[in-house]
């Protein structure tokens, strides 16, 4: 009895295990037979519809991400899957519409698939990690779903007049290669739903102001063919180069003007302060052209950093300027009264003899004798007799006339002549000494004067006129 229960239960197993995998292999065999089915008598070089109608296309794109916008090239990167819908009459197994059939990539290779291109693209590839990113979905109405994924890189033509401040408008251009209008229609599915993922995309430089869809038809040598475009609206973000560009710029511009502190005559510190800033200038701004392609027309970055530029270099100048009417000035002085010294050479010589006699007599009365009326006489007569001894020097001729006089004195009033005279040269040496003091201070007045005007208007002027021109910088690029 166990015996017949045990073989009972074991027959009962052994007819469950064949009917089971009859059932998992006429399953296989199916759906095998349905595809053979279908593809049996398929033309693969006939698009469906053919001769009757036009394809319809439906066009999906979901943003995978958006990798970069590349200036110098003039392209950007994106990552998206893009979906196909269309309708293939051949390939209906079912009159269940949920009947689906979702098959690896390699199945395209045995069905008619639409020629797709994107007509702005430069370098793409798909990703076939691990295989192939590539799917078809077949249903049983007939209806095709046939998905990829890959990275393409796109050509932008970007307007950079207004860079770094600039916005762009970026597309992806979608059209059948071969056929045309007449075989071929495509639309986005759902309108503007077709694009997804775009409210996900970071992008570091960027941020996607808006995006469109639009259709419209490519006129061409070889017939009109509908293109499909999706448009971003990129608005670049001008952190970066608030930081990178703007703040250093205006920051080593004001540096220029310290140099409006700092007195004029120390050359080198401020000489070295304007050519430092105008490097840094220089350097600033190669850097910026670094990362730009080689375009002829001015950005408005390329303003801002020739402003700053000019600011800095103006200051430069505004030292030359300083310096020049400072040493020009005292040099223009001197040859003048080199000049006047030239032209009044006797008058001035003997003047000056006058006081250089009166100031040796004053120094020889000092060393010979601390009494006044010895040092008169003494010096009247060690001054008669080296003049008329000794040198026969310009000192000597020079005095010539006063020597003479004196000579021509000399009798009985000699002391009395003398000693007036003696306090007459003192006076007048006091006299000129102070008009030459004076003359000397109000030539330096004026320089002085002039100088600090120069530095005093330009630490007005650079500053207001910097504030004017960022205003009217600002205000006109980013009003626009
Ligand atoms: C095989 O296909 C037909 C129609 O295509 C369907 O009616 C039937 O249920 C399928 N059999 C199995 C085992 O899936
Ligand atoms: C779908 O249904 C129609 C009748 O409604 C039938 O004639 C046709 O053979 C069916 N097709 C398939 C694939 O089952
Ligand atoms: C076929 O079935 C799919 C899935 O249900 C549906 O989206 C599609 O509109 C159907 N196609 C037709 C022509 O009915
Ligand atoms: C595909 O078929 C399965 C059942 O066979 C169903 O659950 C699923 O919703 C179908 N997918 C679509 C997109 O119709
Ligand atoms: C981008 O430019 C095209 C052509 O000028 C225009 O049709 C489209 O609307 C623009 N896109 C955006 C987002 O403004």
């Amino acid at each position: 009895m166990p015996a017949t229960t045990r073989n009972l239960v074991s027959l009962v197993f052994l007819s469950v295990i064949l009917v089971g995998s009859y059932g998992t292999s006429s399953r296989f065999d199916n759906a095998t037979n349905t595809i053979k089915a279908l593809l049996k008598g398929y033309d693969i070089r006939l698009r469906p519809q053919f001769g009757v109608q036009a394809l319809r296309i439906g066009m999906e794109i979901i943003i995978a991400s958006f990798d970069s916008i590349s200036e110098v090239n003039m392209d950007y990167t994106i990552t998206l899957y893009l979906n196909q819908y269309w309708i293939d009459e051949r390939l209906v197994y079912s009159n269940n519409s949920d009947d689906n059939l979702t098959l690896t990539g390699d199945f395209a290779e045995n069905i008619w698939v639409p020629d797709t291109f994107f007509a702005n693209d430069k370098n793409s590839f798909l990703h076939d990690i691990t295989e192939k990113n590539k799917m078809i979905r077949l249903f049983g109405n007939g209806s095709i779903v046939y998905g990829m994924r890959f990275t393409t890189t796109l050509a932008c033509m970007m307007d950079l007049h207004y860079y770094p401040l600039d916005v762009q408008n970026c597309t992806v251009e979608v059209e059948s290669y071969g056929y045309t209008m007449v075989d071929v229609i495509m639309y986005w599915r759902n309108g503007k739903d077709a694009v997804m993922g775009v409210d996900r995309v970071e992008l570091p430089q960027f941020d996607i102001k808006e995006y469109k869809t639009v259709v419209t038809i490519e006129k061409l040598t070889t017939g009109n063919y509908q293109r499909l475009s999706l448009s971003f609206k990129l608005q670049r973000n001008i952190g970066y180069f608030i930081f990178q560009t703007y703040l250093p710029s205006i920051l080593i511009v004001m540096l220029s003007w310290v140099s409006f502190w700092i007195n004029h005559e120390a050359t080198s510190a401020r000489v070295a302060l304007g050519i430092t800033t105008v490097l840094t200038m220089t350097t600033i701004s190669n850097g910026v052209r670094s990362s730009l392609p080689r375009i002829s027309y001015v950005k408005a970055i390329d303003i801002y950093l020739v402003m700053c530029f000019v600011f800095v270099f103006a200051a430069l100048l505004e030292y030359a300027a300083v310096n020049y009417t400072y040493w020009g000035g005292k040099a223009k002085r001197k040859a003048k009264k080199l000049r006047e010294k030239n032209e009044t050479l006797y008058d001035k010589d003997d003047n000056e003899n006058r006081n250089d006699v009166s100031d040796n007599i004053e120094l020889r009365d000092l060393r010979l004798s601390p009494i006044l009326g010895i040092r008169n006489t003494q010096n009247f007569n060690i001054d008669v007799e080296e003049n008329s001894n000794t040198s026969p020097s310009i000192h000597l001729g020079s005095s010539m006339p006063r020597a003479a006089v004196s000579r021509s004195y000399i009798g009985n009033n000699l002391i009395r002549r003398k000693s007036a005279s003696g306090a007459l040269p003192r006076r007048r040496k006091l006299f000129t000494h102070f008009r030459q003091k004076a003359k000397n201070i109000k030539a330096k007045i004026p320089r002085v004067q002039d100088v600090n005007t120069i530095d005093k208007y330009a630490r007005l002027m650079f500053p207001l006129l910097f504030i004017i021109f960022n205003a009217s910088y600002w205000a006109f690029y980013l009003m626009q």
